[in-house]
Formats: structure tokens, C-alpha cells, sequence
């Protein structure tokens, strides 16, 4: 009874204590029962994750050049741009694994670049990631991944630990699978179980790394449900990074197109499709010419072909 008290508390508490100041709640009565319901304070609240003026090079490559980013609460914003143009980059600059040479990022009111190893640790907590190499450990089971961040990060009991673990296998549809090896799982369901493994501690928010690519069309959709419902159950807030233009758009809130450094245009998936902007419209509808060229420059067929000039 007492570890029945204790579980429910816990489902109550450690999605709020982690979430910390992500959102302020207050306690409302249900108005059929006396069900405890969390309920946002503030309607209009300052983006989650705030960039400014983000500036980032490798070497004499320049990656962002002045970049502004609001990714509100709540909503699945996705960043898209072709390979190469820095969005892994980014969300490596948001979690703080790289330092910006100028520029700020805010993080639920933070200034990640601004703090110390112990509380970037404590915010990071809070931060999922699906990460495109998002391996799991191949000598644990399948429920031994997902318990992994619960056993290193919190002191819960063994049996509080399975519940939650058991929870989050049901979430992404796997629980049946909790016995399996990673080698038994196919790719989507690797990818399936690291999410579950991301959202163990309740994160404020996602972010996914290229959260489609190498999926078949079955996978893909799960991924794509999946990451919507997830979203909207547990009040998150989704970030994405992706080239896949259709399935990005089919469930993004808010689209940013980055490219050379910049950002490009930023709308919903409906305004980019109809952009007047040719290189989003290029990009959006996967067309192979345009201020993107289909050929490389080159000297004119009859100076090639012909030896013309
Ligand atoms: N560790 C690294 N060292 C040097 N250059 C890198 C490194 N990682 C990425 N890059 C370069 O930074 C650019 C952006 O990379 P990335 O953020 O991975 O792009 P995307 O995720 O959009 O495909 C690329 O030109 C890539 O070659
Ligand atoms: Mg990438």
C-alpha cells in the first residue's frame, strides 16, 4: 500500500520537481473528484529555448553567422536545412556540448554558456535527447537501458524504478519487449526504446536528431505518431532537426529553414510550402533545380564537347 502511495506521488512529483522552473504550476481540483491536476499558470509564457545573435565556426568554416531561434513551450518547432548546414551543430550548442564565439542561448531562462559543470549536469537532465548515434548499451536488456538514467540519476526504489521503466516501454508501445537484447530489436524499434530511454526522467523537452532517416515507411509513421502523442501527453516541448521535408512538416508547429549560416525563413509547415522565397520553396518541395543548381558550375557544353571557347 505504502509502495502504491509512494508510486503515485512519484508519477506526480518527478515529472514536476525535474521540470523545475519550465513551467510554474499551481494545484486545481478536478471538478469531477478530488484528482490532483497540474494546471499552467501563465497561458503566454517566454520561449523555452531563446537564441540570439549565435555565431559559430569550425575552423575557417563559418556554421551560424548571427542566428535568432524562439522555440516555445509546449509546441514541436523542427529546424531543417540540407546536410551539412549545422543543425546537429545546434542542438549540440543548445545541450551545451559546444560554446558559441558569440551569441547567447537561453535555456528555461538560463544562459547555458554561462554555467557551471554542476548546473548545465542538472539542466541537461531535464533535456532529452534522441540523438542520430543514440546507440544503446548493447550488453543491457532492452528494460536495463531504459532504468539506466532513473538507477544513475535518482535514489527510487527497485520496485518504483520497474513501474516507471514499464511505463515508458508502454508509452513508445515496446513493454512486451522489455526482456529483448538491443541486437534482437529492429531499427525502428532501437529507436523506439531510446526514446523511451529519453523520456525516463520526464523531461521539460526533446530534442531528436534526425529522428527519421534510415527508417522504413512503417517505422517512420510509429516515429512520427509517436513523437506528436508524446508531445501533447506529457506537456513537452519537441525539438527536431531534420532534412526529411514530409514527415517533419506533417508534425512540426513551427518550421525553421537554415542554410550558409543563416536563418532562412520561419513559419508554419503550410506558410513554407507556399513560401515566395525560392530557396524554400526549393528546398520544402524537394526540387532538384533551382537557386540551389542542378549542375555544377562549369564551362559551356561546346567549350567542353567541342574544345570551343
Ligand atoms: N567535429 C567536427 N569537426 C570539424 N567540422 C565539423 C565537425 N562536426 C561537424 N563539422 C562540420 O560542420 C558542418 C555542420 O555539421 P552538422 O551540424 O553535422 O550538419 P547537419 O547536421 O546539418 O548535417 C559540416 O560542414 C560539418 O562537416
Ligand atoms: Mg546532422
Amino acid at each position: 500500500m505504502r509502495g502504491k502511495l509512494c508510486f503515485r506521488r512519484a508519477c506526480v512529483l518527478v515529472p514536476t520537481l525535474l521540470r523545475g522552473n519550465a513551467e510554474k504550476y499551481h494545484y486545481s481540483k478536478h471538478q469531477h473528484g478530488n484528482r490532483l491536476e497540474l494546471t499552467p499558470m501563465a497561458k503566454k509564457q517566454p520561449p523555452l529555448i531563446k537564441i540570439r545573435n549565435l555565431s559559430f565556426s569550425r575552423g575557417e568554416k563559418v556554421i551560424f553567422d548571427g542566428v535568432d531561434v524562439d522555440i516555445p513551450h509546449g509546441k514541436i518547432t523542427a529546424i531543417m536545412g540540407p546536410s551539412g548546414s549545422g543543425k546537429t551543430t545546434l542542438l549540440k550548442l543548445i545541450s551545451g556540448q559546444l560554446t558559441p564565439e558569440s551569441g547567447t542561448v537561453e535555456v528555461d531562462g538560463q544562459h547555458i554558456h554561462e554555467l557551471g559543470t554542476r548546473q548545465l549536469y542538472r539542466l541537461r537532465m531535464r533535456m532529452g535527447m534522441l540523438f542520430q548515434s543514440g546507440a544503446l548499451l548493447t550488453d543491457l536488456s532492452v528494460f536495463d537501458n531504459v532504468a539506466y538514467p532513473l538507477v544513475e540519476h535518482t535514489h527510487l526504489p527497485q520496485t518504483m524504478i520497474r513501474k516507471l521503466v514499464l511505463m515508458k516501454l508502454e508509452a513508445v508501445g515496446l513493454r512486451g519487449a522489455h526482456d529483448l537484447m538491443p541486437s534482437e530489436l529492429s531499427g525502428g524499434m532501437a529507436r523506439r526504446v531510446a526514446l523511451a530511454r529519453a523520456i525516463a526522467l520526464d523531461p521539460m523537452m526533446i530534442l531528436y536528431d534526425e529522428p527519421f532517416s534510415g527508417q522504413d515507411p512503417i517505422s517512420m509513421g510509429v516515429l512520427v505518431s509517436l513523437i506528436r502523442r508524446l508531445n501533447d501527453a506529457a506537456r513537452m516541448t519537441s525539438v527536431i532537426v531534420s532534412h526529411d521535408v514530409h514527415e517533419t512538416a506533417s508534425i512540426a508547429d513551427l518550421i525553421y529553414v537554415i542554410s550558409e549560416g543563416r536563418v532562412i525563413e520561419c513559419g508554419t509547415p503550410q506558410a513554407l510550402l507556399n513560401s515566395k522565397k525560392p530557396w524554400t520553396r526549393q528546398f520544402m518541395l524537394a526540387q532538384a533545380d533551382g537557386p540551389v543548381p542542378f549542375h555544377h558550375p562549369a564551362p559551356s557544353l561546346e567549350a567542353d564537347f567541342l574544345g570551343e571557347s
